[in-house]
């Protein structure tokens, strides 16, 4: 039988944007199936949602760049609850470097956890979803997807083929009641952008029209509307959440 609140997997929810975003669908009541890389890394989220009296989340460990764990995960998913209401792929690695330093093996590591995951995700939820023929898939491009930046050209390649297969399967799945958006942050403040130098965090911050970065809450608040019934008619959309920022 199937469960009567809703469920959402959230990919790369052990920090920043996941973490936040796991936190705010706890908060709404909904159950939440979380993956990271490791168990281990999900502790900290874990605690959090048992301190908001959430539904228990069910925790995963998966390495995103194999994509042989991803359809046992979506068997799991139906055994337990029977629905699958919202994903959220997350998940996503940064990689610097300049033109003719991107190595091959950079390449098939990063396009396999921005792009192949996600889009073997998407396939999996939808088939899932269309059952209850209701749900939303919300995808983590970037900025860079859209403007490009220099020394981002494999993780902007990444974004801008995330962004395309958001706008396809927000086509073929309008007619099955499943949502498809993308959203476009800019400078959050998170692990993956607190290793760049001094320098280039000044940069950075100088180009933000608002002064300042986003912090991973502001962009679970976007996604949780998204996901939620505050956005039945949006689909097909990339919404920037930036700040203002010029790149
Ligand atoms: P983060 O680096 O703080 O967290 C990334 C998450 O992805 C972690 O939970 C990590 O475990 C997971 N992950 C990475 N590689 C994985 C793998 N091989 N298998 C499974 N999980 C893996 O990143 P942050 O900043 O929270 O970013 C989240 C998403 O938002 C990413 O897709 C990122 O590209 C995107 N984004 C972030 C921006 C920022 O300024 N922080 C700006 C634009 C987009």
């Amino acid at each position: 039988m199937a469960s009567e609140i809703p469920v959402v997997l959230i990919t790369g929810a052990s920090r920043g944007i996941g973490l936040a975003t796991a936190l705010r669908c706890a908060a709404e009541g909904w159950q939440t199936v979380l993956c990271a890389r490791t168990l281990d890394s999900l502790t900290e989220v874990a605690t959090g949602c048992r301190a908001l009296h959430a539904p228990e989340p069910h925790l995963i460990g998966l390495d995103l760049e194999r994509s042989d764990g991803i359809p046992p995960l979506f068997q799991d998913i139906f055994k337990r609850y029977g629905r699958l209401d919202g994903l959220v792929n997350n998940a996503g690695i940064l990689h610097e470097g300049l033109l003719g330093m991107i190595r091959p093996d950079d390449i098939d590591r990063v396009l396999s956890v921005n792009v192949k995951a996600p889009l073997m995700m998407t396939q999996y939820a939808a088939r899932l979803m269309s059952r209850r023929k209701i749900g939303s898939i919300v995808s983590l491009a970037s900025i860079m997807g859209v403007r490009g930046a220099s020394g981002l050209s494999l993780y902007a390649a990444s974004k801008a083929a995330l962004v395309g297969t958001t706008l396809s399967a927000s086509k073929e799945l309008a007619s099955k009641g499943i949502r498809v958006n993308a959203v476009s942050p800019g400078f959050i403040s998170t692990d993956m952008t607190g290793n760049l130098s001094e320098a280039a965090n000044q940069s950075r911050l100088a180009s933000i029209g608002m002064g300042r970065p986003g912090t991973p809450e502001e962009v679970a608040n976007l996604v949780w509307f998204l996901l939620s019934d505050k956005s039945t008619y949006i689909t097909g959309q990339v919404i920037g959440i930036d700040g203002q920022m010029a790149v």
